[in-house]
């Protein structure tokens, strides 16, 4: 399904720039080849990288291999359990005692919320509120999938448990911890998952990241499936191995000890996932600003368009230039807070009141600029729906 300026430009003819949509055909699509990416195992939606009900919901709809939500905050999660969505990972560490108290409420209730840990303090906490609330409160490890290769830290910094010496201190403290349940291990390979390989242009660089990730491929595949063993060992009973993500679906599948990988990014397909050898999904999600100017013969100056993506700053951080093909962006200004000028040099004839598209390069940060998502299928604008902050919820 290749998509050109026109189509798009005669689909949202009647629309006020800036907006956002989500071409469902090609959102479906990608589910289907992502299903067929994850091999055997369940996959766990990431919300962060989709951050809309409708959407989540229509992804848990696709088939039953898609199966509970990796959520990013506890708010989050017990809105996500208002709205009737249930097994619930949160993926990163919650602190507040508000919120570890609402997520008991929501067990109280009887639905499925998980919270991660990985060090005794998050198990004494969580132990200490979970007493006076009580619940038993089923929590996940998170593992630190990160490679000491020499001279590098291949990876990220989240988890302090690297091995199974700092598993066993781990297990000793939810051993002694009666409102605690260690129900899950999981572990984002993220140097993996969420690290380019085909970049272009970087022939060399691409190069030796396939190799470190080879490498660390296999080191981190042996330290999950040790720590595994040894809870096992320990007579705990897991429900869930949580591995991976969009970009390291194809080594996380092969690992015998994970039931389920993560996806939320591949859905829309946003810029930093247009890199990788193994896959190319399709570019569902995107957001249109509008020319107002036109400063000189190449350049249409638009309103808008300055969505930048979190992480290490970075050019590969700044949107990608989508529709019309062959649209850039100058060094000078990249997308500004309230002018973008956009270099075009095609045949497309581009007056002012005209759309130009651009893609976020994180997936679900374009939702955190947006209230509402238009909704495209077979030309058509389908439906309109609500985004997070659309429904009043910013919750990172
Ligand atoms: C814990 C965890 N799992 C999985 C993912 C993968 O998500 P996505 O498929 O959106 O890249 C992430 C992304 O940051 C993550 O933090």
């Amino acid at each position: 399904m290749t998509r050109t300026y026109q189509y798009y430009k005669e689909v949202f003819r009647n629309e006020s720039m800036p907006f956002a949509f989500v071409d469902l055909d090609l959102f479906d699509a990608n589910g289907i080849v992502l299903k067929r990416r994850a091999g055997e195992k369940k996959i766990r939606i990431a919300s962060k990288s989709i951050r809309c009900t409708y959407l989540l919901r229509r992804i848990l709809e696709m088939d039953e291999q898609f199966q509970g939500i990796m959520a990013f905050t506890a708010p989050e999660a017990v809105f996500l359990s208002q709205q009737g969505f249930d097994d619930l990972l949160i993926a990163y560490p919650v602190w507040d005692e508000r919120h570890i108290k609402a997520v008991c409420q929501e067990i109280k209730q009887g639905k499925k919320l998980i919270l991660m840990t990985d060090q005794t303090a998050h198990i004494k906490r969580i132990q200490g509120i979970g007493e006076k609330e009580g619940v038993i409160v089923p929590v996940c490890l998170d593992v630190d999938m990160s490679s000491e290769l020499p001279g590098i830290h291949f990876g990220v910094h989240r988890s302090s448990v690297n091995s199974v010496e700092k598993a066993k201190k781990y297990l000793k403290a939810i051993a002694k911890s009666s409102n605690v349940q260690l129900v899950g291990v999981m572990g984002y390979e993220a140097q993996i998952a969420g690290l380019g390989d085909n970049v272009p242009g970087k022939q060399v660089m691409n190069g030796v990241i396939r190799r470190l990730k080879k490498r660390s491929i296999k080191e981190v595949a042996a330290r999950r499936k040790a720590i595994v063993e040894l809870i096992h060992s320990k007579g705990i009973d897991l429900e869930l191995v949580n591995g991976g993500g969009t970009g390291s679906l194809e080594s996380t599948r092969e690992e015998e000890v994970v039931t389920e990988v993560t996806i939320g990014s591949g859905f829309y397909a946003s810029g930093l996932f247009d890199n990788y050898v193994q896959f190319k999904h399709a570019p569902s999600a995107a957001y249109a600003i509008e020319i107002v100017r036109r400063p000189q013969k190449h350049i249409y100056t638009c309103s808008g368009g300055g969505y930048i993506a979190s992480g290490a700053i970075g050019k590969d951080k700044a949107p990608v230039p989508y529709l019309p093909k062959g649209i850039q962006l100058t060094d000078n200004e990249g997308v500004g807070e309230v002018q973008t000028p956009i270099v075009y040099k095609g045949d497309e004839k581009l007056k002012l009141g005209d759309p130009v598209f651009l893609r976020h390069s994180k997936a679900g940060e374009l939702c955190e600029r947006f209230n509402t998502l238009l909704l495209v299928s077979r030309g058509e604008i389908v439906d309109r729906v609500p985004t997070y902050r659309g429904e009043g919820n910013c919750f990172l």
